[in-house]
């Protein structure tokens, strides 16, 4: 019988004859006894391996090497674990060679991101994989229960979202035979990878009520940060009927009950972070499940921004972006939890944001979170025709490249608010690491894409 290692270590009875499979973490030879640590990615933890078969059995058994074990399970005698694997045989199916670049026990991340495609058999590189897997389940199932509907909006599209001109070509003309003309491109017009599934998500909105899209989304910012990736995943409900105070609403709901779910449900791993990475995690996150979010204007942001006697990079003035530093002065310094920023002035948010009577703010929202920053990104949509085209041409852009979109607001049109949420973002928030490159498996950033 094959058995994870996962399913061997939660074993309540001693197996006489049972199957592991795994890499070896690590090899202690004692005189007529040696004990291997292995691991499978079933888990965290590690299954003792004890071998009494004389050193015939481990030859070329050694770090990092991928082995099936046979033997009976038992209690250990050792303090350290319950139970031991008793090897009757070891059967080796690839050795590992020195130099093996995971020799080593500790690695700092930048050289773990050289090697991306073996740091997956690190710990803290596994726990992330492992995290990342269950809290995408936790997002349907967050979503599933209330009634949502999971919508596959399209990678390749032919507008601008968020209208912020930092879309990747996709064409199949080829450069060098000169200049290229989109009418004799694939689709005989420009086309682009998705920056947000949001506009065609507001169609299916309008018209099945509860919905959200769950995939992957691509900028090409050519900021070098710690937060930003060329390639990763957004979570995007859209509600009907509903405004920027349900939005937040379920933006918070769905915040602070992921937190309570991977606390639950990844504990052994969030467990690995609070001891190595930040030892306030485990408190912090509690926290965060259990205490409601600061909700507070963009205005009294800045207000407070500007009474709070620091002395800013960027001074902080009404009508200009919040920069990471004020971000982190209102979750990290002033109160200490997230804070949901409403209300942002109209001129620098996206045209499909809706216009509040007051004539200079939209009825948008930013969820911010100490650490990661900005995790969340919404609003109640416009749906008056006239007020939407008006935004459309203020910026630019032409209302006929969004003849479609415009007919939700033209027949049946009706109030619906949504938000996009970064999962990378919120991985960082469980695990307290400070770099997005290290819970992807794969980052895609400028000039970076060996993988
Ligand atoms: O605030 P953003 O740009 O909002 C939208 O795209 C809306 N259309 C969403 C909607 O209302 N349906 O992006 C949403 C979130 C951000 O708050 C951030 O967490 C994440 O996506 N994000 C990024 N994450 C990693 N790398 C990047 N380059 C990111 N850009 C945005
Ligand atoms: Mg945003």
């Amino acid at each position: 019988m094959t058995l994870s290692i996962k399913e061997l270590l939660h074993q309540d009875q001693p197996l006489a004859m049972v199957v592991a499979n795994g890499w070896v973490r690590t090899r202690r030879d004692g005189k007529d006894v040696s004990f291997l640590e292995l691991n499978d990615g079933s888990c965290l933890g590690n299954l003792q391996v004890v071998v009494t078969t004389g050193p015939d059995t481990l030859s070329g058994v050694t770090t990092g090497a991928a082995i099936r074990v046979s033997g009976a399970l038992l209690e250990s005698p050792g303090k350290n674990q319950r139970w031991e694997l008793r090897a009757e045989h070891i059967e080796l199916y690839g050795g590992c060679p020195e130099p093996y670049p995971l020799q080593k026990k500790r690695h700092s991340d930048e050289f773990l991101r050289t090697i991306a495609h073996l740091r997956a058999r690190t710990n803290k590189y596994g726990a992330v994989a492992r995290i990342r897997s269950r809290l995408a389940y936790g997002i349907h199932e967050f979503f599933q229960r209330r009634g949502f509907h999971y919508i596959h909006t399209p990678i390749i599209t032919g507008s601008d979202c968020e209208g912020a001109g930092e879309m990747f070509r996709v064409t199949t003309l080829d450069p060098r035979q000169g200049a290229l003309d989109p009418a004799d491109d694939f689709f005989g017009k420009p086309a682009y990878l998705t920056v947000s599934g949001q506009l065609s998500l507001e169609t299916y909105c309008l018209g099945l009520g509860k919905v959200y899209t769950f995939g992957p989304t691509f900028r090409s910012e050519n900021s070098n940060t710690s937060r930003h990736m060329a390639e990763f995943w957004m979570i995007e409900p859209e509600i009907a009927f509903a405004d920027l105070v349900a939005d937040i609403d379920l933006a918070e709901a769905m915040v602070r009950e992921l937190v309570g779910f991977a606390l639950h449900d990844c504990a052994e791993d969030l467990d690995l972070f609070n001891r190595f990475v930040d030892p306030t995690l485990l408190a912090r996150l509690t926290r965060l499940a259990a205490e409601p979010f600061v909700r507070l204007s963009y205005t009294d942001a800045i207000d407070c921004l500007r009474c709070s006697g620091r002395a800013f990079t960027f001074e902080p003035v009404w009508g200009g972006d919040l920069q990471s530093e004020h971000e982190r002065f209102l979750t990290e310094d002033e109160f200490g939890k997230p804070v949901v920023v409403y209300d942002w002035p109209a001129d620098i948010k996206a045209f499909y944001m809706r216009r509040n009577d007051d004539g200079r703010t939209v009825a948008a929202m930013d969820v911010l979170v100490p650490g990661s920053g900005e995790l969340i990104g919404g609003s109640q949509r416009e749906e008056r025709f006239d007020v939407l085209v008006a935004q459309i041409e203020r910026r630019g852009l032409v209302p006929e490249h969004y003849w479609w979109y415009l007919d939700t607001r033209r027949f049946g049109s009706a109030p619906h608010a949504g938000f996009g949420l970064g999962f990378e973002r919120l991985l960082m928030l469980l695990t307290g690491i400070s770099n997005i490159r290290d819970v992807i498996p794969f980052p895609r950033t400028p000039k970076n894409l060996e993988f």
